[in-house]
């Protein structure tokens, strides 16, 4: 696996991180993910949290009170019926199980060996995310795990997947058990590495998996001192390049061509009229080039959407009927949007996308491919993915709540209308995954972190404004009914 180029960015600082920042770290057991995460916290001033931890403190529970670690709902009920308790600090964590200090408890061999079977239940996983979530949910904290990157945190300000092979992970883990008077022989070790590694890697709900956003970092042949500096400075990368985004918007609107300008006073008229709330979790200008991947809820989303955009040259990749409906239809000639055949993979508009985002454009498309039931965004199409690998163009998340169902009085009666812009999304790590993966896996990967991505944004939203009653119902009337539609537009 490559490493990451630590020497190009020697001129980083450690100020360009923010408070509110979330490091996500994720790698395989004995990849040196405890020692380095407590590093950067120290650093960084963040709080540090082991997840593992978490999933250890269950299994230990669990055989303390014989019960089988097969049996899902049996731990849950475990779980669900007593009290887990993290005590975070800079550097240490304290485990308590209903109040009973477990932190060198859950370090035995005989939890290491149960452990994977335990957190392979997504009952089990469903409960400690949540937990996780909050813990981490108002920033400053290096999270480390196996799918803090891909499940817990997918828009974290970075995320490190830090690897090592498995004789310098035996070697680690060797050393650290002698130091815990765990006496564990060399092959036990190797041969529970593995094991370990194969269930962590292809259980079904939330494998270990590099993200395609991923920092790597391998650290085999790296001293501990070079690890937490490659991963310090791969911290700093999204924040630095965050910096050069633009947040004088207004030489960008002088800009602007009158077709635009023309389009974007009838989107934001309209968007006024219903009362749109633009939601920008960064306060800044997308940078040029940028892919800016939608959810899909109304055929009034494009207009809406258009209007936070209004500064730019969005083009727009829209279902090639949409070009028939007046006024649409000339709304998005007017913008250069790009139409698309929706059945089988159309080439014309994929190169004409590629053409502008290559040109520096934005390009606003819906990768969900037709509408969703709201309240239930994804899944992603993998027609995003080709379209990333094509061009390695940089994606930013946006979630719209609230598009479907506005009264034609106006106002927000049903349903709050809200466009959240999420983070700028880098695929750090998207040539390690193509050297040794099938570009399709790497499409559906990346399809994944775009869903994780709107339910993240969309998770937030509820959280400043709970879901209302419409959303609930419509919700579910709206997920039987599409999924006959997607069976015909797409037949599958
Ligand atoms: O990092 P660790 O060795 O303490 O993790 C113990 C086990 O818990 C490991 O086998 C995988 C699992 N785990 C997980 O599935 N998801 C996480 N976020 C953290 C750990």
């Amino acid at each position: 696996m490559g490493n990451f180029p630590v020497t190009s960015w020697e001129h980083l600082t450690d100020d360009l991180l923010p408070a509110d920042a979330v490091i996500a770290i994720d790698g395989p057991a004995g990849s040196g993910k405890s020692t380095t995460a407590k590093a950067l916290a120290k650093r960084f001033n963040l709080l540090y949290i082991d997840t593992g931890a978490m999933y250890r403190a269950l299994t230990l529970a669990a055989l303390q009170g014989e019960v089988d670690c097969a049996e899902e709902k049996l731990l849950v009920d475990l779980a669900s019926s007593s009290n887990l308790e993290l005590k975070t600090g800079r550097s240490e964590i304290g485990v308590f199980w209903n109040g009973e200090d477990v932190s060198q408890a859950i370090r035995n061999p005989e939890v290491d060996a149960m452990v994977s079977l335990v957190a392979s239940h997504s009952g089990v996983r469903s409960i400690m995310v949540k937990y996780q979530q909050a813990l981490g949910r108002r920033g400053g904290v290096v999270m480390e795990g196996r799918d803090i990157g891909s499940v817990v945190f997918p828009l974290a300000t970075a995320k490190i997947f830090l690897h090592a092979t498995l004789e310098a992970r035996v070697d680690r883990r060797y050393k650290q058990n002698q130091l815990r008077g765990h006496q564990v022989s060399r092959e036990e070790l190797t041969e529970d590495l593995a094991k370990r590694d194969k269930k962590d890697s292809e259980r079904a709900t939330s494998p270990l998996i590099i993200s395609p956003d991923a920092h790597v970092v391998d650290s085999s042949g790296m001293s501990l001192e070079q690890q937490n500096d490659a991963c310090a400075l791969a911290c700093l990368v999204n924040p630095a390049l965050d910096l050069e985004l633009d947040t004088d918007l207004e030489p960008a609107l002088r800009e602007l061509p009158s077709n635009y300008r023309f389009a974007y006073s009838i989107m934001n008229g309209v968007s006024r009229f219903f009362g749109l709330k633009e939601v920008n979790s960064q306060g800044k200008a997308v940078p040029r080039g940028c892919i800016l991947a939608a959810n899909h809820v109304s055929l009034w989303d494009p207009p809406f959407v258009g209007s936070t955009l209004r500064r730019f040259r969005v083009n727009t990749l829209a279902k090639a009927e949409l070009f028939q409906i007046w006024p649409l239809g000339n709304l998005f000639r007017w913008v250069d949007s790009i139409p698309i055949k929706r059945k089988g993979f159309d080439t014309s508009a994929f190169d004409a996308a590629s053409k502008s985002l290559l040109a520096g454009n934005n390009l606003l498309i819906f990768p969900e491919g037709t509408r969703r039931a709201i309240g239930h965004p994804g899944p992603v199409r993998n027609g995003l993915g080709i379209l990333v690998q094509a061009t390695r163009a940089p994606m930013v998340p946006i979630f719209i709540r609230g598009s479907y169902g506005r009264s034609p009085l106006g106002g927000s009666p049903l349903s709050p209308l809200e466009i959240t812009q999420g983070p700028v999304i880098r695929w750090h790590g998207l040539e390690t995954l193509l050297e040794t993966m099938d570009p399709k896996e790497v499409s559906r990967r990346i399809a994944r972190l775009c869903q994780a991505a709107y339910e993240e944004l969309q998770a937030r939203s509820f959280e400043r404004i709970a879901q209302t009653d419409f959303e609930k119902k419509m919700g579910r009337k709206q997920l039987k009914k599409f999924a006959a539609r997607q069976k015909k537009v797409f037949g599958s």
